[in-house]
């Protein structure tokens, strides 16, 4: 696929090989985009099994001595926010509450005078027991994984039987004053259209942001089929059942979703309700890609597909001289070899070796 193809701007003149990367300044790439926005998967484990991200047994989990420690995040994410621009942090997993050191990271990286925002995305498992402790150390933004509100089907989907308590922590997420609370859904099946009319009616109802996501080639068991995927638009109509949708007024900038406002609805804050819809196949957003990436062993990637990424490892634990400049040295140019956008629609696409749950989404 070419970046014509993708909608991108026209990409620069000077191709990534060619041309040295950055040595100050923030995380650019060859195409103009600059990452603002560090998605952290700060473990790969997970108390889940979605069918349509981890096998029934789980996977071959990261070595403890391999992951991070809380010294390292930390130092880390000082590196991206006051030497490389970073300006907002998003904890994802695996799930990221199980790491439990998560409330201190997030306390010393809102510490910093450039304070980023901070944001988590979670399977919300234990959410009603953290949050407030979350929200005392900087947490501002809460994002839950959410495909259904059927008991069964929920237990179908992510083999066990916990929609309960996922549910509790949403309600938990609102009562501390979360902002908005966002439920992602992804529709395993076309047979799946139903309920999800009725997740989009308890979100209106309780006042979350519901964003429903294509499925993509990311799972762990390498299913993905395109044409069982079920499309955005397939999606929206599905939503259009439930309510009348406007288009969004709001400029949409880097983010994955295109968002509609739900007539006759407000949120939990009262403003006009909203529904997203993220198509990252049938419509990428590539061209305004402000995101990069850091898994919780350490490497740098600058897409959610790349095929080649960069540890920081070396430097973090036997590095000699300064290391925060030797990770952002990596960082830029980690950066500046990022490609105009995924190639999934492509005949040439080849799915990451590592699955969405160590990539962190
Ligand atoms: P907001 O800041 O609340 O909009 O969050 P987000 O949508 O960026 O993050 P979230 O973790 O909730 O991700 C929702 C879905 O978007 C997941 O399926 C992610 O894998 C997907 N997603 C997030 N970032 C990217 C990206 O850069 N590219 C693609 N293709 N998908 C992404
Ligand atoms: N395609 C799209 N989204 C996925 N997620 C997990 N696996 C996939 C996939 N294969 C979603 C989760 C979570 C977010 C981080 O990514 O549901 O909300
Ligand atoms: Fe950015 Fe890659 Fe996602 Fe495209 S697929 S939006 S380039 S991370």
């Amino acid at each position: 696929m070419t970046a014509v193809d993708l909608g991108l701007p026209l990409p620069s003149l000077i191709p990534a090989s060619r041309a040295p990367a950055p040595v100050d300044g923030p995380l650019r790439d060859t195409f103009g985009r600059v990452a603002t926005d560090l998605r952290v998967s700060v473990t790969d484990r997970c108390n889940l099994r979605c069918t349509y991200c981890m096998p029934a047994d789980g996977l071959d989990w990261l070595p403890t001595d391999g992951v991070l420690n809380t010294e390292e995040f930390v130092r880390v994410l000082t590196v991206a926010v006051r030497d490389l621009g970073i300006r907002t942090i998003r904890f994802t997993g695996g799930e990221p509450l199980l790491r439990r050191d998560l409330e201190e990271i997030i306390t010393r990286v809102s510490r910093l005078p450039e304070r980023p925002g901070i944001a988590m995305t979670t399977n919300g498992l234990g959410l009603g027991r953290r949050v407030h402790g979350l929200t005392a150390a900087g947490l501002t933004r809460v994002n839950v994984s959410l495909d259904t509100v059927d008991p069964a089907r929920f237990a179908e989907i992510t083999r066990r039987d916990r929609l309960a308590d996922v549910l509790d922590g949403l309600a938990a997420a609102r009562a501390a004053g979360l902002d908005p609370v966002k439920v992602n859904a992804v529709v395993p099946d076309r047979s799946d259209l139903d309920g999800l009319a009725a997740l989009f009616g308890f979100c209106l109802r309780e006042g979350y942001q519901l964003r429903v996501i294509e499925q993509m080639p990311l799972d762990a068991d390498h299913r993905w089929d395109r044409t069982a995927m079920v499309t955005a638009a397939e999606i929206l109509e599905a939503l259009r059942h439930v309510a009348d949708l406007t288009p969004d007024d709001v400029p949409r900038a880097g983010a994955p979703a295109q968002t509609w406002l739900v007539d006759g609805h407000t949120d939990a804050a009262g403003r006009r309700a909203r529904v997203g819809v993220i198509a990252s196949v049938t419509r990428p957003f590539c061209g305004d890609c402000d995101r990069t990436r850091l898994t919780a062993d350490g490497a740098l990637r600058n897409c959610l597909f790349a095929e080649n990424e960069t540890s920081l490892l070396p430097v973090l634990r036997g590095g000699e001289g300064d290391v925060d400049a030797a990770i952002a040295r990596l960082w830029r140019e980690n950066t500046w070899a990022k490609r105009a956008g995924h190639s999934v629609n492509s005949g040439d696409f080849r799915q990451p070796e590592r699955p969405m749950s160590a990539i962190g989404g």
